[in-house]
């Protein structure tokens, strides 16, 4: 095994998976406003951007051959609801950063969560009633978000919600409006996470979430139902699929892929970004090679592409080899 390993020559030649920047899909989060980017406190080299600085950033990514940016609105307390409506303004900051990036930078492919919970006074992905999640009437105010945000230009949507039945509702509504091209990246095994905390920081709704989302995310003791859980998506419509978090999740990962030979998304969460971020901050790790030996081990899982904040980082450090 050895004589394969000594140069950097042979262990290129016989390297079984390559990461490349368009391997990444880089999330970022917007604010209202103009002006100096906010840094999220528990993401450290992450901020929120103005629609200005936004569409600096989709040029950014178009010039490091980043093909997808994600954009995840900040949603302050004034502009959420029991229902969420501030998802289905046409002239929210989601659609006004989509159209703004699509107007100045079109060949970078811009992808929308559909999920409620930046918008909801209670941080819930649906509509909550008594205590519980209201699936079918979660779906039918989704499919207005999704259809919101393809009328302003988005071209993949990213539902998060974990909702049953939304992928074929959603294709449905966006197919009757005319959005027969608009893509759907469905987060198929979305587990409920102790790794979403920074997210739930960056979009304002940390302070607001009353009690967990156990009752429709994955619980994560489990593996079998991650394929239950694809099939239906992939049924129902879904062009890509996704599994989040990431790491801790690449056996569900390695077989999606496998099962399904289906384009399949890891999402490496903002706790898994925090964790390498500080510890590196702290001079216990080498973050750089920490980073990306956690982008390479997704693809060697056999991820067709990875959901990351490095992707800037990363993908600078490719292109200069
Ligand atoms: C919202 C959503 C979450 C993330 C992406 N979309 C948080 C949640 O489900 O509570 C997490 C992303 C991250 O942690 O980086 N539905």
């Amino acid at each position: 095994m050895r004589r394969l390993r000594q140069h950097d020559w042979t262990r290129r030649l016989v390297r079984e998976t390559s990461l490349t920047p368009a391997d990444l899909i880089w999330p970022i989060f917007v604010r209202e406003g103009s002006g100096t980017d906010e840094p999220v406190a528990s993401m450290p080299g992450v901020s929120r951007y103005s629609v200005e600085r936004a569409v600096e950033v989709a040029r950014e990514a178009r010039d490091l051959g980043i093909p997808v940016i994600a954009l995840f609105p900040f949603t302050t307390r004034d502009k959420r609801d029991e229902g969420g409506t501030e998802a289905l303004n046409e002239g929210n900051l989601v659609c006004r950063a989509t159209r703004a990036i699509k107007e100045a930078v079109p060949e970078v492919g811009v992808l929308c969560d559909v999920a409620l919970d930046p918008y909801t006074s209670h941080g819930h992905d649906g509509i909550v009633r008594e205590g519980r999640i209201c699936n079918d009437e979660s779906v039918d105010v989704l499919c207005r978000q999704a259809l919101t945000q393809a009328k302003a230009g988005c071209d993949i949507l990213g539902p998060s919600d974990m909702m049953d039945g939304r992928i074929a509702m959603i294709r449905e509504a966006l197919d009757a409006e005319g959005f027969r091209d608009t893509m759907i990246m469905s987060y198929a095994a979305k587990y409920a996470s102790a790794f979403y905390g920074p997210f739930r920081d960056a979009v304002g709704s940390n302070d607001l979430l009353k009690g967990d989302k156990r009752t429709y995310q994955m619980d994560y003791a489990n593996r079998d139902e991650a394929l239950r859980e694809a099939a239906q998506d992939i049924a129902e419509g879904a062009d890509m699929i996704m599994v989040k978090p990431g790491l801790p999740y690449l056996d569900i990962v390695a077989r999606l892929a496998a099962e399904f030979e289906m384009p399949t998304f890891a999402y490496q969460t903002s706790g898994e970004y925090a964790m390498i971020a500080a510890a590196s901050q702290n001079g216990w790790i080498d973050g750089e090679r920490a980073m990306m030996e956690t982008l390479s081990a997704f693809k060697r899982a056999g991820a067709a592409g990875i959901l990351s904040y490095f992707a800037p980082k990363a993908a600078r450090m490719l292109r200069e080899g």
